[in-house]
C-alpha cells in the first residue's frame, strides 16, 4: 500500500514527500518528534504525546507550529488516509528552513512539520512470551535527555550494537547508573517486590508509557519507587523490563548473555504487559481528547 505523508500543509504520497536541504532538522538536528502507538484506529496516551511535544518545542524555544486542535486533525487525517488499524503515527516539528548558520534564524522562519504513519504496532506477542536479550552500552548522550530531539545518533550507535549483538535493545549506563535504554525506558524489580525506575530527570526521556504503566502499577498495588539504580543492582534483579511506544511492557530475560534472575520472563512484567494491553484494547475514540 502506498503511504501518505504530511509535510508542511500537503498531503503527498511519501515518495514524493520531500524537505528542504536547509531544513534545520537535517541540518542541526534542531527539531522535537513524537511516536504515538495508534490500536484499533485510535491513539494510545495521545494527550501525553502532545504535551510532551509542546513541553520539547517549548524547552527548544521553537515556535508551536499549530493549534493541538489543528495538529490532532492531521494526525487523524494520516490515520485515516494510511487505513491505520495498529501501527505508529510519527510527527516531527522542527525549527524551520533557513540559510545554514548556527544561531536561530531571524525573521518570519514557520517551523516544519511532518507527519507520517506506519503499520505494525509493537512487537508480536511471542516476542514478549519469550523475553528478550539486551547489551549495556555506556550512555553517551547530551545532558538534555528529557527533550525528545531528533538528535538521536548515540541512540541509533547504541540499538546498532543492540542488533549486532543480536539483542533487543541496549540498555545505557552512565557512572554505573542505569539511565534507560536507547528507544525505551527501563525498570526492575527487587527480591522484595518492588518495583524501580530512574526518576525523571534530564538523564532519561520521561517516557509517556513508563507514566502509564507507573499509574496502572500503583493501582494493581504494587509499591514503586523512582531512584536511581545501578548496572550491578539490573544484573541480580528479580525482574527486569522496558517500557515505550514501540515495546509496550518487554520482560529482559538475559543482559550481556547472563540469565535475569532464572532467565524467564518475570511475573510482575507480563501482569503490567497484560494490563497494558487491556488499556489499549479499551480504547475508544475519546482517545483524541486533549
Ligand atoms: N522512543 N526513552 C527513549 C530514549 C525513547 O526514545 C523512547 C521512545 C522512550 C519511551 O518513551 P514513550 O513511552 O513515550 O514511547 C524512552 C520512540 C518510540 C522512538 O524513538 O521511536
Amino acid at each position: 500500500m502506498s503511504h501518505v505523508a504530511y509535510v508542511n500543509g500537503r498531503y503527498l504520497p511519501q515518495k514524493q514527500a520531500q524537505v528542504h536541504i536547509e531544513d534545520r532538522g537535517y541540518q542541526f538536528a534542531d527539531g522535537v518528534y513524537e511516536v504515538i502507538c495508534v490500536w484499533n484506529g485510535v491513539p494510545a496516551d495521545y494527550a501525553g504525546h502532545l504535551k510532551r511535544l509542546n513541553r520539547s518545542l517549548n524547552e527548544l524555544r521553537i515556535a508551536s507550529p499549530m493549534s493541538d486542535g489543528a495538529l490532532t486533525f492531521i494526525v487523524k487525517e494520516i490515520v485515516r488516509r494510511n487505513h491505520v488499524s495498529q501501527g505508529t503515527v510519527y510527527m516531527q516539528v522542527n525549527r524551520g528552513v533557513a540559510p545554514r548558520a548556527h544561531p536561530f534564524p531571524t525573521g518570519n522562519v514557520k517551523p516544519s512539520v511532518v507527519v507520517t504513519a506506519k503499520h505494525g504496532a509493537g512487537p508480536a506477542e511471542s516476542v514478549a512470551e519469550k523475553g528478550v536479550k539486551v547489551i549495556a552500552v555506556v550512555d553517551q548522550r547530551w545532558g538534555r535527555c528529557d527533550i525528545k530531539t531528533v538528535g538521536l545518533l548515540p541512540n541509533a550507535l547504541a540499538k546498532q550494537a543492540a542488533a549486532e549483538g543480536k539483542a533487543f535493545e541496549a540498555l545505557l549506563h552512565r557512572d554505573g547508573i542505569v539511565t534507560e535504554a536507547s528507544a525505551s525506558n527501563a525498570w526492575l524489580v527487587t527480591k522484595d517486590q518492588i518495583l524501580v525506575t530512574h526518576p525523571v530527570t534530564n538523564a532519561i526521556l520521561a517516557g509517556v508509557t513508563r507514566g502509564t504503566v507507573l499509574k496502572m502499577a500503583r493501582a494493581a498495588g504494587y509499591k514503586v519507587e523512582e531512584r536511581p539504580f545501578t548496572l550491578d543492582e539490573t544484573k541480580t534483579a528479580k525482574e527486569v523490563f522496558l517500557t515505550g511506544t514501540t515495546t509496550f511492557v518487554m520482560p529482559v530475560v538475559t543482559i550481556d548473555d547472563r540469565p535475569v534472575a532464572n532467565g524467564a520472563p518475570g511475573t510482575v512484567a507480563l501482569d503490567l504487559r497484560q494490563r497494558y494491553r487491556a488499556y489499549l484494547d479499551g480504547l475508544t475514540e475519546t482517545a483524541w481528547n486533549v
